[in-house]
Order: C-alpha cells, then sequence, then structure tokens
C-alpha cells in the first residue's frame, strides 16, 4: 500500500492510524518488522521527516538504507526512474522526498514496493499531516468543531495543503491567515469544500482571539521565484508574544518546523507552544504509518 496525498486515505483509516499510533505512544503497542528494511531517498533537505522515518523504522525492528542523491549515481546522468527501480530491488519501502510536485507518485507507478510520501514540492505531505492531526487530538481531545487558524505562506506549503483536507475530512472551523499574495489556491479549497463542505474563513491579518489551535508554517522561500521577494516577506511576517495577549488560555500553538524568524523564540517558552511535543509525535505516528503501508 502506497501513501501519497492524504486523499488517498479515509477518515476510518486515518483514525486507526492515529489509535495506533497513541497506544505506541504510551507503551501500550509495539510494531514488529522485524528483518524488512526501509530505503529513504530525500531530493530536498530534512532534519525531522527523513529522521524520524529512520527512527521509527528502528524502532520497528527495521533496518534503514539511505540513499545520497549527490553522491549517487544520478550525478553520473542515470534517470530518477532506473534508479528507483534499483533502490526498491534493495528494500521493502521507500520513503520519498522531492522537489517536483507529483514526483513521489510517479515514482509509485514506476516500481512495486510501497511508497510513502515524505512531501513533494508545494504538493502534498500525508505524514505530516496525520502527526498534525494526532498532535491536535492529543493536546485538544478532538478535532472537530474546533477553531483552527493556518497562519503562513500558504500559497507554497505542503504542509498547509495536506492538512486543511484533514481538517475538513474531521469537521474543524479552518481559519486561513497568509501575508497577501501567499493565499491557498482556490481551486484546492473548492475540492476540500466539495468533499467535506469546509467551513473555512480567509484573511490577511490574523484574530488570535477565537482561535483554540493556531498552526503556522514558515515562509517557503526555495519556491520563491524571485529570492528578494521571498526576504521581504520574512522580514515582514513574525508573530510576537504580545500579539498573542488576548489568546485563549488553553491556545496551541503548532508548528511543522523548521522555524526561521516567523514565531519571536519567547514564544517557545509559552506553555501553549506544543512544536516540540509535535516534532516528537513523529516517531509513534511513522511507525503506525510503516505497519500499514508494509500488512
Ligand atoms: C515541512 C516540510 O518539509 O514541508 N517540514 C517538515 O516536514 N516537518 C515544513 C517546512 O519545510 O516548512
Amino acid at each position: 500500500m502506497n501513501l501519497i496525498s492524504i486523499r488517498d486515505i479515509d477518515s476510518k483509516d486515518i483514525e486507526g492510524i492515529l489509535d495506533h499510533a497513541e497506544k505506541i505512544d504510551n507503551g501500550k503497542a509495539t510494531v514488529d518488522l522485524d528483518g524488512k528494511i526501509l530505503a529513504t531517498m530525500f531530493f530536498e533537505p530534512s532534519t525531522r521527516t527523513k529522521l524520524s522515518f529512520q527512527s521509527a523504522a528502528m524502532r520497528c525492528g527495521m533496518e534503514v538504507l539511505d540513499f545520497s542523491p549527490g553522491t549517487s549515481s544520478l550525478k553520473k546522468g542515470e534517470s530518477f526512474a532506473d534508479t528507483l527501480k534499483t533502490v526498491e530491488g534493495y528494500a521493502d519501502a521507500l520513503a520519498i522526498r522531492h522537489p517536483k510536485e507529483g514526483a513521489v507518485r510517479l515514482a509509485s507507478t514506476v516500481i512495486k514496493k510501497p511508497v510513502v510520501n515524505g512531501g513533494d514540492g508545494g504538493n502534498q505531505h500525508p505524514t505530516q499531516t496525520l502527526i498534525d492531526l494526532f498532535s491536535i487530538k492529543k493536546t485538544k481531545g478532538r478535532i472537530k468543531d474546533l477553531n483552527i487558524t493556518l497562519l503562513g505562506d500558504l500559497k507554497h506549503a505542503r504542509t498547509m495543503r495536506s492538512l486543511v483536507y484533514g481538517l475538513g475530512m474531521f469537521g474543524a472551523n479552518v481559519t486561513l491567515v497568509s501575508p497577501s499574495g501567499l493565499e491557498m489556491d482556490k481551486k484546492y479549497l473548492e475540492e476540500v469544500n466539495d468533499k467535506f463542505g469546509l467551513n473555512v474563513k480567509i484573511d490577511n491579518k490574523p484574530d488570535y482571539s477565537d482561535a483554540d489551535v493556531l498552526y503556522v508554517c514558515r515562509i517557503q522561500a526555495e519556491r520563491f521565484a524571485d529570492p528578494y521577494e521571498a526576504q521581504s516577506v520574512m522580514e515582514k511576517f513574525r508573530i510576537k508574544k504580545a500579539d498573542l495577549k488576548d489568546a485563549k488560555e488553553d491556545l496551541v500553538i503548532l508548528h511543522p518546523l523548521p522555524k526561521i524568524n516567523e514565531i519571536e523564540s519567547s514564544i517557545d517558552e509559552m506553555p501553549q507552544a506544543k512544536y516540540f511535543e509535535q516534532a516528537h509525535y513523529g516517531i509513534p505516528l511513522r511507525q503506525a504509518v510503516l505497519d500499514y503501508i508494509l500488512r
């Protein structure tokens, strides 16, 4: 089984994965994939996704093969397809990240082994969405009817695109706030609305007072055509502790990380800031995902 997009998986399967991850996190379940091999193929930088996939695999008894594009035969001109067919012969499942939208879907059609998408360009990042849904459930007890504000570069961030779909599926009230020009693609939002009747508000200015969850992401500078434009948005876009003075006491602040300068560092010390816990949940969640795709 592949996991390429959050659209590939229904709410029942998501709930199954979240419940399994909860049991793994509580020490009430373990995953035994002893003898299997996970290949990680990351064509874009990564800290959390790659390392937590590798750590999760090892905790399931798997061995890990890490493919490094920069020192591979791709440098001699070998094609992406031939590379995949080769790595497929050495592993039981592949976790792939690629800068081109659709590249991981394409990979899954070239090979037969299970493929999981670790992020394809500005398109999808399904396992991050599962971590985000898990983090929301864990900290707020539910997803339905929560007021969830997504704030940041909604045009380029795959985490946000995937997440809005997941939030639609589970009935959250979503407010989308982005610097002007970085709004989420309207067609995609229409798709989510047609499927789930997404209750969405769109704004350029955040109102922190009614949010139960504030989910922030960085400006995705590497996806801008003009690096100067990215720099100028980054300079203007920053949440300060003082901005949160009217926020609910039990607000939860999430972020897929890495954060650059969009969140003032003093916010890290606030009890509402849960992003490092969120990063930790990558381990049980990805263990549950490996179990899901390999069984
Ligand atoms: C995100 C990504 O790669 O899309 N990081 C992650 O996987 N935790 C977020 C980002 O890079 O902004």
